[in-house]
């Protein structure tokens, strides 16, 4: 790339020149953010690529949040400015497991939150996000029995939440699973008025100690409304970004990871960089494709999701 160019400027002029939609997760890097017509939550993600009438979809995020949106606008180019921008907690559930574990429960509904392939979705019955997941478990008759995966952490939370029994599979994700109880603990006692926020992907002991629990857009929403002046922020740090923005003069401290890890930077999320993403909307890939018979079983579970979402 020319050190001359000013990106920002060559990247505004590319998404005129394609038609192309640029949605950005709240993990990615700040400037990232800070150019994309839409910031969200992958809920708020996946409604936008439902509806967006744009001709490339350019998902600044991880692979199965572009796989989601190619699922939900098959006849667009979707691109990913890092095809190895993966997850972690997708990782934890290969396909072919899962369907052996499946087969174990033949009368229980699949929920799978949407941090997974396109292919487990395929196999599922209604996809959630950390946003709608006890919206959804509660929408359906009591009697009905729910395997729930591959987050085992939410899925506890979301059993906890609706009083169910589900079924679990053992995934996590690597950001979400480092946050330290005891550190937290030191840090709440040299800041005693500043209220505890947690994504639902973090472990049960981290989540007892919250004063509020929810998806990326749930705590923006909260650090907004709430008239705490300081929090401390138990999720990726790149939310930090839009909390800060949103909130000029209230204080947002990082929940502190144990030892084994430096920061809250989700490593795959930040894989995607300015430059990558120039690069990917002047060339028009890494494209995503998904196979057509996993789009017409996955697009399905989407869909429901986001009818009882709206
Ligand atoms: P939400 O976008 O639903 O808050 O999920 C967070 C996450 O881990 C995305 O990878
Ligand atoms: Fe996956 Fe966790 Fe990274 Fe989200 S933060 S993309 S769940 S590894």
């Amino acid at each position: 790339i020319d050190p001359s160019l000013d990106l920002f400027t060559e990247i505004e002029k590319l998404k005129k020149e394609k038609n192309a939609v640029l949605l950005a997760h709240y993990y990615q890097e700040n400037d990232i953010q800070d150019i994309a017509d839409y910031i969200g939550d992958s809920l708020g993600l996946s409604q936008q690529a439902a509806k967006t009438d744009a001709d490339i979809i350019v998902f600044a995020g991880v692979h199965f949040m572009a796989e989601t949106a190619k699922i939900l606008s098959p006849k667009k180019k979707v691109l990913l400015p890092d095809l190895k921008a993966g997850c972690s907690l997708a990782d934890s559930c290969p396909p072919h497991l899962f369907k052996k574990f499946k087969e174990q429960y033949p009368d229980h509904l699949v929920i799978t939150y949407v941090n997974c392939t396109a292919e487990l979705k395929a196999m599922s019955d209604i996809v959630c996000t950390s946003s709608n997941a006890v919206q959804i478990v509660k929408s359906l008759p009591p009697e009905q029995e729910i395997i729930f995966g591959p987050d085992r952490n939410l899925g506890k939370y979301v059993a906890k939440k609706t009083g169910r029994n589900l079924v679990l599979w053992n995934g996590a994700c690597m950001v979400h699973e480092i946050f330290s109880r005891e550190k937290i603990t030191k840090l709440k006692e040299r800041y005693p008025a500043a209220k505890f926020i947690a994504h639902p992907e973090c472990e049960d002991a981290i989540l007892e100690m919250a004063d509020y629990i929810g998806s990326t857009t749930g705590l923006l929403n909260y650090t907004s409304k709430n008239a705490a002046t300081e929090f401390i922020v138990a999720t990726e740090s790149g939310i930090l970004h839009q909390m800060e923005r949103a909130n000029p003069g209230k204080k947002f401290i990082p929940a502190p990871p144990n030892n084994t890890c430096a920061c809250n930077d989700c490593p795959h999320m930040r894989r995607n960089t300015l430059e990558k993403l120039y690069l990917c909307m002047k060339n028009e890939q890494p494209e995503i494709f998904v196979p057509e018979d996993i789009i017409v079983k996955a697009v399905k579970p989407i869909e429901r999701m986001l009818e009882i979402s709206a």
